[in-house]
C-alpha cells in the first residue's frame, strides 16, 4: 500500500518506521515545516496538490488540530481514502461526514488508534454501568500529555467521558474548565496537566466516603497509536479497493475492531 503521511512530527515519523516495516510503501511525506520532509508545503490547497502528484492509495493526517478539517475538506475530493488521528477537530464532524458523502469518499477517523486504549474505553463503559448502581460513588477523569501538546482535554479523555456518560445516566454535562462553584451531582469532570514528556496517561475515578477506585491506561510511548493507526490505513484500503466496505461514510474503531 502506498501511503501519504501528511504531518511529518512525532507521530509521522512514528507511522512511517512502522508502515515500512509492515511492507507498505511511504511516498510522500508532507510537512509545514519539519525539514526531513519530502515536501514542504504552505497550505492545505499545497498539500492536496502533492497528493495529486503522487498518487497514494491512502492518505494519513497527523498534523494539528487548527489544521485537520482544511486538510480533509482539500483532500477528499482527490478520492483516496484518509485516515485521521488529529485530535481537536471533532466539533466540526457533522460537517466532514457529510463531505464525505458529498465526495462519494471514505474517512477513518479516531481520536485514539491504540488497542489498549480502545479496550479500556470498554473496560470503563462496564466499570461505569456496575458504579452507577451505587448512588455514594461520584465519578471524574484526569488526564496528562507532554507540553507540546495544542488540545487540551484530550480527544481519548473526551471519548473516556462519553463512555462513562452512556453507562451512568445521572452524568449528563462534561466540565472541562476549573470550577469555580461546587459541582452538581450530573456534571462530569474532565481535567488537563501538560507536563514534560508524557505520551498520555488516562485515570478514571470512582469515589466515594468510603474508598477509591482509579482505573488508568499509560501509554509508554506512540508506537501503540502509529501501529493502530497504519492497521486503520490497511484495513481501510482493502476494505475501499475490494468493495466490501462502502464509501460516502465515516469509519472509526469500533468499525475495525468488530470483525
Ligand atoms: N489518534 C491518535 O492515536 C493520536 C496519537 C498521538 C497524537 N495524536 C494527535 O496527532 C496530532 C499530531 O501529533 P504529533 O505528536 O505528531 O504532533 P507534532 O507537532 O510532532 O507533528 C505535527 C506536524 O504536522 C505539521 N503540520 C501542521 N499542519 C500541517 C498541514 N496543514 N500540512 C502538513 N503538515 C502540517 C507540523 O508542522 C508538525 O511537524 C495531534 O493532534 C495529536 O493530538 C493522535
Amino acid at each position: 500500500m502506498k501511503i501519504a503521511l501528511i504531518g511529518y512530527g512525532k507521530m509521522g515519523h512514528m507511522i512511517e518506521n512502522i508502515a515500512t516495516k509492515r511492507g507498505n510503501e511511504v511516498v510522500a511525506t508532507v510537512d509545514y515545516v519539519s525539514p526531513d520532509a519530502k515536501y514542504i508545503v504552505k497550505s492545505s490547497q499545497e498539500g492536496a496538490d502533492v497528493i495529486a502528484q503522487v498518487k497514494p492509495d491512502v492518505v494519513i493526517d497527523f498534523t494539528h488540530p487548527d489544521e485537520a478539517f482544511n486538510n480533509i475538506k482539500a483532500f477528499l475530493p482527490l478520492g483516496m481514502p484518509i485516515v485521521v488521528g488529529t485530535t481537536g477537530w471533532t466539533s466540526r464532524l457533522k460537517e466532514v461526514e457529510e463531505l464525505v458523502k458529498q465526495n462519494d469518499n471514505a474517512l477513518f477517523y479516531a481520536g485514539n488508534f491504540s488497542i489498549g486504549v480502545n479496550m479500556f474505553y470498554r473496560i470503563i463503559e462496564n466499570a461505569s454501568r456496575l458504579m452507577a448502581q451505587y448512588d455514594e460513588y461520584d465519578s471524574a477523569i484526569w488526564e496528562a500529555h507532554h507540553n507540546q501538546k495544542a488540545d487540551s482535554p484530550s480527544g481519548t479523555a473526551l471519548d473516556i467521558a462519553k463512555y462513562v456518560m452512556k453507562a451512568n445516566p445521572k452524568k449528563t454535562e462534561i466540565v472541562v474548565d476549573a470550577f469555580h462553584t461546587q459541582p452538581k451531582p450530573n456534571q462530569l469532570h474532565v481535567s488537563s496537566t501538560r507536563v514534560g514528556n508524557v505520551p498520555g496517561t488516562h485515570t478514571v475515578f470512582f469515589d466515594s466516603n468510603a474508598d477509591s477506585i482509579e482505573l488508568t491506561h499509560r501509554a509508554r510511548n506512540r508506537e501503540g497509536f502509529a501501529l493502530g493507526a497504519v492497521r486503520a490505513s490497511e484495513w481501510l484500503y482493502k476494505g475501499i479497493s475490494s468493495g466490501t466496505l462502502p464509501k460516502g461514510r465515516l469509519y472509526t474503531m469500533d468499525d475495525l475492531l468488530s470483525e
